[in-house]
């Protein structure tokens, strides 16, 4: 306990903590440091003296700020102790450290608190935080707020891009300077909700694609969550990031403990697509199930946007003919194929095959998919049961509620009280019959529902969902699972180390896909990122797009089909199945490839490349009517500068665009440009017409 200073150390990230009089305080945070640096000089170079209106000695920005003690910002710790709310002082108590992680251990005297911060060195520039913490005492404590992250900013800092959203309309982002007041973001849900209020990146004003110091943070939690940007009255910033607790919901008897969930801290001195290459190859490497030995991420084809809830048998072989025939490799029936389920008011929870509408059972309609080649997925929504079912009609008392209260519905459903073990053992027989009964390659787990009404139980929901799904991928793991909400009401981390993809968005509409996947971008490898070609018009937005446009907007991502081919003209399907051909040959390099943001600054245009050592893919999009017929040169990044690339236009061409293209048969072949100049000047591409997108394809000579 001599030492004052602390390091972690990351192969791209490096964070120096201090002790302090309470908790540690962390003076450094940022690109890596050298080792002979002097932590004391650091320590005074960062620091700042007190003036007048503050106490006579100012607590530290500290790593666990408390109430009540001169510090004026929101607390990262609040609780009751035997239902009373009390003032804490945490002492720093140990430290334990070994070379990839570091744990602080505080003792509260007065209560018997017992909290542990720990960090850890988790990917290239990722660090991780959490807390935990026990009660030591002897008097129940509530827990009330423990923030996993309690971050003072470093001075770099002065914007943060937060996100907002709403059904088919996630990751709105939004840059702000650091407010002088708090900004806060809670879901109240049970889930991360439409908001991305877990997700923000911290950054330097002018940090660009390419350039510039900025921290990503996410909370890794299904449910609920507290999240807060505070900047104070002397203009210093601070992040809360946690799980929201209601009153009452962790009370813990002497000797029990809480752990809250992990925050993942991406650190990058390249900008915003240094920090996308630590996030995502952090997900790849840390976070994904078994990641490296996924096979190829097939085409799916899945009934929703098709078909909904019109099915048979005959129907969804007439579909999987269909699909087939341009190339799908999975074959994912929807919602509707359970119980009396012809609509969404009724029989959620009777996970039973219709026999109405497969007289005998699913096993011809897979063997039929089968012998097509493709594989079968289906879609669940375990978590949930409607009133109008049997299992509710058998046991009334199994939906989350308030007993003698009415039982309020969302889309007519409620909520299973997964907590229950003999509701969990039923959810998790009935899945488990399923697979066990059939070859189901893939499971859609859908949740279409927020949670209320709110009987303290939010927390320990998520943890039983958790168990729910570990213990069916124990039993059956080879089962690929997508975690939808309706959308993407609820990804993360901690369902991303369980999962296969999430489902993005309910909003297939290319325009609104671009600037969808354009929030998730920062955080979301592009094979979890489930992407599909709608029908038009969207059944969302009611526009009318191309076949090109929206096939080419799904290629960056985990490429399916949303929409029933026999309802495409043959000139349609021609070019959906060209794109899907497309996919297959470059999914190695869009998948296994580092994919960035291209750098374009006019409104309606939307760049992404993926660079796989020799190869490329590249594609540019614009959504509106540009200004000016010279549109922005499209500049593309990633790319080794002294090699020598050919740079293709690759075939089909956006139709209308294709006619302001000079010297076609030059963009056919390819032309030989270097890394250095396609990163500096870029491509004149004719980039006028609304709608519009070209692919790029680009190989090392
Ligand atoms: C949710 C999903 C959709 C679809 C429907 C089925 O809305 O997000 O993709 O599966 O449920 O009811």
């Amino acid at each position: 306990m001599a030492e004052r200073y602390w390091r972690l150390d990351g192969e791209d990230v490096c964070a120096v903590f201090t002790r302090t009089s309470g908790a540690p305080g962390l003076i450094y945070l940022g690109a890596p440091l050298d080792p002979a640096e002097d932590l004391d000089a650091i320590a005074t170079a960062s620091a700042r003296g007190r003036h007048e209106s503050q106490a006579d000695a100012p607590p530290p920005l500290s790593l666990l700020p408390v109430g009540g003690t001169g510090f004026l910002g929101t607390p990262a710790l609040e609780i009751l102790a035997d239902g009373r709310g009390v003032t804490l002082d945490p002492v720093l108590t140990d430290i334990r450290q070994d070379a990839g992680e570091i744990a602080f251990t505080l003792k509260d005297a007065r209560t018997g608190a017992e909290i542990e911060l720990t960090w850890c060195r988790a990917s290239a520039g990722i660090l991780v935080a959490s807390a935990s913490l026990r009660n030591g005492g002897d008097m129940p404590l509530t827990v009330a707020r423990l923030a996993s992250l309690a971050l003072p900013l470093p001075g770099w800092v002065s914007h943060v891009t937060r996100y907002s959203g709403r059904w088919a309309g996630e990751m709105r982002s939004e840059t702000l300077p650091i407010p002088r007041a708090a900004l806060a973001h809670d879901s109240r849900g049970g889930r991360p909700g439409f908001g991305g209020g877990n997700w923000l990146l911290a950054h330097e004003a002018d940090a660009g694609m390419e350039h510039g110091r900025i921290l990503g943070l996410h909370l890794a939690w299904s449910g609920d969550h507290a999240s807060l940007v505070e900047g104070d009255a002397d203009g210093r910033g601070r992040v809360l990031l946690g799980c929201r607790l209601d009153i009452g919901e962790i009370v813990l008897a002497p000797g029990e403990s809480f752990d809250v969930p992990e925050v993942h801290i991406g650190f990058s001195d390249r900008g915003r697509n240094g920090l996308r290459h630590a996030m995502t190859g952090h997900v790849r490497h840390a976070v994904l199930p078994g990641r490296a030995d996924w096979p190829p991420r097939r085409v799916h084809l899945n009934s929703w946007e098709a078909l909904g809830f019109d099915m048979d048998e005959a129907k969804l072989m007439r579909l999987a003919d269909d699909a087939a025939a341009i190339g799908i490799e999975r074959f994912v029936v929807d919602d509707g194929w359970f119980g009396s389920r012809r609509d969404d008011r009724t029989s959620l929870g009777d996970w039973t095959v219709s026999p109405d509408l497969f007289p005998d059972g699913l096993d011809p309609l897979i063997a039929h998919v089968e012998k097509l080649g493709m594989d079968f997925g289906l879609w669940v929504e375990p978590e949930m049961v409607s009133p109008d079912s049997d299992l509710y009609r058998a046991h009334p008392d199994w939906c989350i509620h308030k007993p003698g209260a009415d039982r309020p519905t969302q889309r007519g459903q409620l909520v299973l009280d997964l907590m229950r073990a003999e509701v969990a053992d039923h959810v998790l027989c009935a899945l488990d019959a399923l697979l066990s009964a059939h070859r189901i390659a893939y499971l859609k787990w859908d949740h279409n529902r927020d949670l209320f009404p709110r009987t303290l139980k939010g927390h320990a929901q998520t943890l039983a969902l958790y168990a729910l799904i570990d213990r069916l991928r124990a039993v059956h793991p080879a089962v690929e699972i997508e975690s939808c909400a309706s959308g993407g009401g609820r990804i993360d981390y901690a369902m991303l180390s369980r999962c296969h993809r999430v489902w993005a968005s309910d909003n297939n509409d290319p325009i609104e896909r671009l600037r969808i996947n354009t929030g998730w971008g920062p955080f979301l490898p592009l094979e979890v990122t489930g992407n599909h070609v709608g029908p038009s018009p969207n059944p969302v937005t009611g526009r009318r797009t191309e076949m090109d446009f929206r096939a080419k907007v799904a290629m960056f991502g985990h490429m399916g089909v949303e929409a029933d081919p026999a309802a495409m003209t043959e000139e349609e399907r021609a070019s959906l199945a060209a794109h899907l051909a497309l996919y297959k040959a470059w999914r190695g390099v869009l998948h296994g490839g580092d994919s960035y943001a291209l750098d374009l600054r006019e409104p309606g245009l939307f760049g992404q490349i993926a660079v796989d050592g020799e190869k490329a893919l590249a594609i540019v999009a614009r959504t509106d009517f540009a200004a000016d017929f010279n549109a922005e040169r499209v500049r593309l990044c990633g790319l080794d500068p002294a090699a020598i690339y050919r740079v293709r236009l690759i075939e089909p061409w956006p139709p209308k665009a294709r006619h302001y293209l000079p010297d076609r048969d030059r963009w056919r072949d390819g032309l030989l440009l270097s890394g250095a100049y396609l990163a500096r000047e870029g491509l004149a591409l004719p980039l006028v017409h609304p709608e519009t997108a070209w692919l790029i394809g680009i190989e090392k000579q």
